[in-house]
C-alpha cells in the first residue's frame, strides 16, 4: 500500500514541526524510552484515525519506535497538516490524508486504513470504529480519544454489537480534565482569533454547553475580557456555570445580543433557524464540538447559496437582511482554524493512548467486547510523568 497525501515535498517542514512538538511532549519520550529495547509492538499492525497534527506525529513515531507497523487517516476532512502527513509518509508510515478532502475521499481514506488489516484501532470521534463494525475483518481491540466517539461505542455495546474491546481513553482523568477543558479552551479561542483577527475584549460571547469543553472555552474567553453567557439544558451544569460567575440564559433570549456564538455540546442542531433569525448583523458562529452538526449550516445555505469567503475560514452569509459569519464551515474550529491543542496537553492524552495500546497488546485475549475505562494505574502513571515534566514536587505522605 502506498500513501495518499498532498505533497511529499513538505516532509522536511513537517519534520521541523514534529521536532518542535516532541521537545514539549517529554512524557511520550519517556514512555518510548522505557519500552524501546523490547520493541513490544513489533508483532502488531496499528490503524489510526486521528487529526494529523504535529502532536499526533509524536505519538505515531513513538509507536513506530516500539516496533509497530502503522497506517493512519485523518479524523476530519479539513484538519490535516499537510507537512506532517508528508513527514510521516517519509518515515515509512502509510498515510491517507490531506487537507480539504471531500466527504467521499474522507470515507475512502478510512477504508484504506481498514484494508491494511490493523490489529488495534485508535480513533478520534468513532468514524473508524463505525466503519470497522461494517467490515468482516476481526480486530484485537481499539482505543477512543473523544467523548463523542465513546458515546457511539457505548451505543454499540448496549445493542450487544461491539466487536472488540475498546479502551475509552477520553475517560481517563489525565485526558478529559486537561485536554477537553484547558486544551480546547485555549485552542478554540486560538482558532477564533486566527480566523477572525478580531479583539475578544468586550465582545458578547455565547457559549452553548457547559461540559468540560464549554467550561474551558468560557473561562479562557472571560480571561481575555469577553462578556460570557452560558446556555445549557442540564440544570446541574447550568447551576455550576451560575456559581462560576457566568450569565446563564436561554439561547433564544440571548440570540440577539451575541457577537460570537460557540457551540460546545456534542449534540445536533443547537443553533437553529429561530436563533439565526434573531441574531444581529455581523454575528459570528463557531463550533468546538467534534462534528459539524451543532450549527444548522443547511439553513444558512438555504438563505444564501453562495456565501462569500471574506478571509480564510470565514464565510459571510446574507440571512434575513443581515450578514452572519460562519467560521471553519461549522467544523471544529480549533483544528480547522488553528493547530488544535498545544503539545503539552496532547502529551497527556497521547501518553494515555500509547499506554492503552500497550495494555491492549498484552491483554486483549482476556478482555471481552466491552468499553473499558483506562486502568487507573495508567492514569496515575501519566499524572506522575506530567508532574515531573512540569518540574513540580508533591508530598509522599
Ligand atoms: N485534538 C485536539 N487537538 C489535537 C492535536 N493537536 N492533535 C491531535 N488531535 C487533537
Amino acid at each position: 500500500m502506498s500513501s495518499k497525501i498532498a505533497d511529499i515535498g513538505l516532509a522536511k517542514q513537517g519534520q521541523m514541526s514534529y521536532t518542535w512538538a516532541r521537545t514539549h511532549m517529554t512524557i511520550l519520550e519517556k514512555i518510548k524510552m522505557s519500552n524501546e529495547s523490547k520493541k513490544p509492538l513489533s508483532d502488531y499492525k496499528l490503524g489510526f484515525c486521528l487529526h494529523i497534527t504535529k502532536e499526533t506525529s509524536v505519538l505515531i513515531i513513538a509507536a513506530k519506535m516500539l516496533g509497530a507497523d502503522i497506517a493512519i487517516c485523518s479524523a476530519n476532512p479539513l484538519s490535516t497538516q499537510n507537512d506532517i502527513a508528508a513527514f510521516l509518509s517519509s518515515e515509512g508510515i502509510k498515510v491517507f490524508a490531506w487537507r480539504g478532502q471531500s466527504e467521499r475521499q474522507y470515507r475512502e481514506c478510512i477504508e484504506s486504513v481498514l484494508q491494511f488489516q490493523p490489529d488495534i484501532l485508535t480513533d478520534d470521534g468513532g468514524d473508524l470504529h463505525t466503519a470497522a463494525h461494517k467490515s468482516k475483518t476481526r480486530f484485537y481491540g481499539g482505543t477512543e480519544e473523544t467523548t463523542t466517539g465513546v458515546k457511539r461505542l457505548e451505543i454499540l455495546q448496549s445493542r450487544k454489537r461491539l466487536k472488540y474491546p475498546v479502551i475509552a481513553v477520553n475517560n481517563a482523568y489525565t485526558k478529559h480534565l486537561f485536554d477537553n477543558r484547558y486544551g480546547t479552551g485555549q485552542s478554540t479561542i486560538d482558532g477564533i482569533l486566527r480566523t477572525t483577527g478580531l479583539f475578544l475584549s468586550g465582545k458578547q460571547v455565547i457559549v452553548c454547553g457547559y461540559g468540560w469543553v464549554g467550561k474551558g472555552v468560557s473561562v479562557r474567553a472571560r480571561g481575555m475580557g469577553a462578556i460570557v453567557t452560558i446556555t445549557e439544558v442540564d440544570p446541574i451544569k447550568a447551576l455550576e456555570a451560575h456559581m462560576d460567575g457566568f450569565n446563564v440564559q436561554q439561547l433564544s433570549d440571548v440570540s440577539y445580543i451575541g457577537d460570537i456564538f460557540i457551540t460546545c455540546t456534542g449534540h445536533c442542531r443547537i443553533i437553529r433557524k429561530e436563533h439565526l433569525k434573531k441574531m444581529k448583523d455581523g454575528a459570528m458562529l463557531a463550533n468546538a464540538g467534534h462534528f459539524d452538526v451543532e450549527i444548522d449550516v443547511g439553513y444558512l445555505y438555504s438563505q444564501d447559496k453562495f456565501p462569500i469567503l471574506v478571509r480564510p475560514n470565514v464565510e459571510c452569509f446574507k440571512c434575513h437582511d443581515k450578514k452572519l459569519y460562519l467560521l471553519s464551515k461549522g467544523r471544529v474550529i480549533n483544528l480547522v482554524g488553528a493547530e488544535g491543542h498545544p503539545p503539552e496537553v496532547m502529551a497527556l492524552s497521547f501518553a494515555n493512548q500509547l499506554l492503552s495500546i500497550l495494555f491492549l497488546s498484552k491483554n486483549y485475549r482476556s478482555l471481552t467486547n466491552k468499553v473499558y475505562n483506562v486502568p487507573h494505574e495508567i492514569d496515575l502513571k501519566v499524572a506522575r510523568y506530567a508532574i515531573e515534566a512540569e518540574n513540580l514536587r508533591i508530598d509522599d505522605s
